[in-house]
């Protein structure tokens, strides 16, 4: 009763932001460094492969996906996120972006029931969304299933475990928010590792605010 509480918190947070969200300070702050430390992580998986299929959970306004598009890239991308109107401004972003726009598309749905056959993605992502699943490890053995053996997860989150990032998630977001969980390395490691990941590494990041990247090989 209480997931499901903060389910519905979450969703209406971000139905009221999607319309701003794309000028929010937050962009150049945190949003823009997840998404260059991610983008250069698919780079280097999608380097050589001729059809590569990627899957962004709580993809929020799709600018991450149209990034990875613009960018060079050909690959088949998917967006997912619980909130309708951050859905529509993704498709509609897709729609403006000329040819490139035609490799995406987006849909509503929960991190923790993907609507997707298993095995079906080269790689998942997920950048500053995961501090808001009520069920994270469910969450992660979704995105396990997801994926083709050797495919990668990688997740963006505030970097809790630094003293500044303890203070900007642990402490400010969890009150703005409030019910979000922000993981330690620990507990990621630990998650990625009982949900089936062969191999768990990490990554520190950003300057204002400190970002730390879990990258899982399935
Ligand atoms: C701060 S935004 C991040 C958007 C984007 N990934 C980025 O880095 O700019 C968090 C997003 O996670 C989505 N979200 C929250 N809970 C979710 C869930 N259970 N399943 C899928 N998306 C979720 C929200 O609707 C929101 O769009």
């Amino acid at each position: 009763m209480e997931l499901h509480r903060n389910k519905t918190r979450s969703i209406r947070e971000f139905e009221s932001w999607a319309q701003s969200y794309d000028h929010s300070i937050l962009n150049s702050l945190l949003f823009e460094p997840s998404y260059k430390l991610m983008l250069a992580e698919v780079h280097k998986q999608a380097r050589g492969k001729s059809t590569f299929r990627m899957l962004d959970i709580g993809c929020g306004t799709g600018t991450f996906l149209a990034k990875c598009l613009a960018s060079g890239l050909k690959m088949e991308v998917t967006g997912l996120d619980i909130a309708y109107n951050m859905i529509r401004q993704a498709t509609y972003k897709s729609e403006q972006i000329g040819p490139n726009g035609s490799g995406m598309s987006f849909m509503v749905g929960d991190a923790e029931h993907l609507p997707f056959a298993s095995g079906y993605f080269d790689m998942v992502t997920c950048s500053n969304s995961f501090h808001h699943y009520p069920n994270q490890l469910q969450s992660v053995r979704e995105m396990r299933r997801v994926l083709k053996c050797n495919g990668q997860l990688l997740i963006v989150d505030g970097h809790r475990d630094d003293p500044l990032g303890y203070l900007i998630f642990d402490v400010c977001v969890d009150a703005v928010e409030k019910h979000v969980h922000h993981c330690s390395r620990r507990q990621f490691i630990k998650m990625f590792k009982e949900a089936g990941f062969q191999k768990v590494t990490q990554r520190m990041a950003g300057l204002c605010f400190p970002l730390l990247a879990t990258l899982g090989k399935a």
